[in-house]
C-alpha cells in the first residue's frame, strides 16, 4: 500500500512538472490547483497507509484468536484419572475440564460384578449416551486436548462419546491417557478413531499412578 500511495505521488509531481515546463506562463491558479491535487493524493497516501496499518491490527488480533492452547479434558467416576489429568494440566501450563455426568455415578453404578449396573448396560448399549452436566463449549477453541477417562470393559465411557458428539473437536490434536485396572489403552483410542474419522486421536498411555517425571517424559515425547 505504501508502494502504491508513493507511485501515486510521484506521478502527480511528473504530471505536474511536465504541465509546467510547457507552460510557464499558466496563470498561478493553474499551479495552486496542482499543488491543491499533490496534498490531496498525499493526505490519500497517507491514508492508504493508516488502512494498512489498521489491517495489521487486524490480522495480529486474528492470530492471537487462534494461537496454540492446551485443554486437559478428563472424565473420572473415582477421582483415580481426575488426578492424573491434573498432573498433566499442571506439566502442560494447560486449562483442565471434568466431564460431569449429569446424574453421577454411585458403587452401585459402578459395581461392574453385577450385570445389570448403570455402568455395565451403557458400555453394552452402543446408542448409550449419558447425558452431560457442564457446559465444556470452551474446549472447541483449543488447539491441543488431553483427553482422560477410566477404562470400563477395555475401553472408554460411553460419556466420551458424549462429549464428542457434541463437540466439534475437529480442528485440535488429541492426546488420549487413561487409568483402568490393568487393561490397556490401545482398544480405547482404536474404538475412538473408528467412530469419529475426522478427529485427529493421534495418540495415548496408561497413566496408573504416573509420577510427576513420567508424566513429563511422556508429554515431551509427544512433541518430539
Ligand atoms: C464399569 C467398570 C468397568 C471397568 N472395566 C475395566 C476393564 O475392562 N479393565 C480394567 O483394567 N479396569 C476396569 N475397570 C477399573 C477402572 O478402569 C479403574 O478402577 C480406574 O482407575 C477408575 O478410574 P476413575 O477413578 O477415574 O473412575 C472398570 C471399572 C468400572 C467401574
Amino acid at each position: 500500500m505504501k508502494k502504491i500511495g508513493a507511485l501515486l505521488i510521484c506521478s502527480v509531481l511528473l504530471f505536474s512538472m511536465t504541465g509546467c515546463g510547457s507552460a510557464a506562463s499558466k496563470e498561478s491558479s493553474d499551479s495552486d490547483t496542482s499543488e491543491q491535487a499533490i496534498e490531496s493524493i498525499a493526505e490519500s497516501g497517507s491514508e492508504m497507509v493508516e488502512s494498512a496499518e489498521d489491517d495489521n491490527d487486524l490480522a495480529e488480533s486474528t492470530e492471537q484468536d487462534v494461537e496454540e492452547k492446551t485443554a486437559v479434558v478428563c472424565f473420572s467416576a473415582t477421582g483415580n484419572t481426575m488426578a492424573i489429568a491434573e498432573m498433566i494440566a499442571d506439566e502442560t501450563d494447560a486449562d483442565l475440564f471434568e466431564i460431569i455426568p449429569a446424574e453421577k455415578y454411585t458403587d452401585e453404578d459402578l459395581n461392574y460384578s453385577d450385570d445389570e449396573c448403570r455402568a455395565n448396560k451403557e458400555q453394552n448399549d452402543p446408542d448409550a449416551r449419558p447425558e452431560i452436566e457442564n457446559d465444556l463449549s470452551a474446549v472447541e477453541e483449543y488447539s491441543t486436548i488431553y483427553l482422560g477417562y477410566p477404562i470400563w470393559w477395555g475401553t472408554n465411557p460411553r460419556i466420551i462419546q458424549t462429549f464428542l458428539d457434541i463437540y466439534d473437536l475437529s480442528d485440535a490434536v488429541i492426546y488420549t491417557f487413561c487409568t483402568s485396572g490393568g487393561s490397556g489403552i490401545e482398544k480405547s483410542i482404536s474404538d475412538l478413531q473408528t467412530l469419529y474419522p475426522d478427529l485427529q486421536i493421534v495418540t495415548g498411555k496408561r497413566l496408573n499412578n504416573a509420577s510427576e517425571n513420567e508424566i513429563k517424559e511422556w508429554v515431551n515425547s509427544l512433541s518430539d
